[in-house]
């Protein structure tokens, strides 16, 4: 398939943010955008929005590899400053959501969700996120949300944990990465006003879209694997996991249907 260079212009007429994007950094190659976020001590700007076209290192959840093939697919990352810390976990569940939102509103799809913060159309992954951070004298300095959506991308060449798919392939159209990146940052711009607002709304519209909740899930950490129900996710984004008589909180993990 022809690539299409990324229009910054194109994007920019449909960016009606205040400050997410506004500072914007196109890049050709990078190891991952996420990384040069994180380390990049030019770059302090909140709102501050990384576009690489091909990562060399793409890096996933769990110390997994981010693979994408360039120029086709959306790969970007966020930059926030300041942020309570106690507000990640929701940030992170918050830019599932808008991605989900995003692609329902421009393409019609039916989207769901997978906590933490896959984005799934038709049971399959079209978008994943990686939240990392740095503190300062027990403050988050630095918390950058890492995105990768499979855009235009048609094959999916390995081995993956979810069956991958892209918008083209569901939409079976050609999709503009211009408006899709643009709705994003929108909604995302928006959806942060309302963590600080009104918390609960974020987390009803998340659970609205995972069908997950009240089935029966297996919990895959890092040492153990847990089953049980898939509860609720409390006020802080995290799972509950109802074991018999006991709930635990789970902060990570793969969760699956059984
Ligand atoms: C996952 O589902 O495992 C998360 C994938 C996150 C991928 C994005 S692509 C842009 C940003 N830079 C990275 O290195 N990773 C994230």
């Amino acid at each position: 398939m022809e690539n299409k260079e990324f229009q910054i212009e194109e994007f920019d007429i449909k960016l009606d943010t205040e400050e997410i994007g506004r500072q914007f950094v196109y890049i050709q190659q990078v190891d991952s955008s996420n990384a040069f976020l994180l380390t990049n001590k030019e770059l302090k700007t909140h709102g501050t929005v990384v576009l690489a076209e091909e990562q060399t290192k793409g890096k996933g959840r769990l110390n997994r590899e981010w693979q994408s093939h360039p120029g086709q697919n959306l790969t970007f990352s966020i930059l926030l400053r300041k942020v309570d810390g106690k507000k990640v976990n929701i940030i992170n569940l918050a830019a599932s959501l808008v991605v989900a939102q995003a692609i329902e509103n421009l393409f019609q799809l039916n989207t769901s969700l997978k906590w933490p913060n896959d984005v799934l159309i038709d049971n399959k992954k079209a978008a994943g996120i990686l939240i990392e951070s740095t503190s300062k004298a027990n403050e988050l300095d630095r918390v950058v949300i890492g995105i990768g959506i499979n855009v235009n991308q048609i094959n999916f060449p390995g081995k993956y944990l979810i069956e991958p798919t892209s918008v083209r392939k569901e939409f079976k159209n050609k999709v503009s990465r211009e408006k899709l990146l643009s709705e994003v940052l929108n909604l995302f711009e928006e959806v942060l006003y309302k963590i600080d607002e009104n918390p609960e709304d974020v987390l009803e519209d998340w659970k609205e879209r995972c069908n997950m909740i009240g089935g029966k899930v297996k919990v895959e950490g890092a040492k153990e694997t847990k089953f049980g129900i898939f509860d609720d996710i409390d006020k802080e984004g995290f799972l509950i996991l109802k074991t018999g008589e006991k709930t635990e909180r789970i902060h990570f993990g793969d969760v699956s249907l059984r």
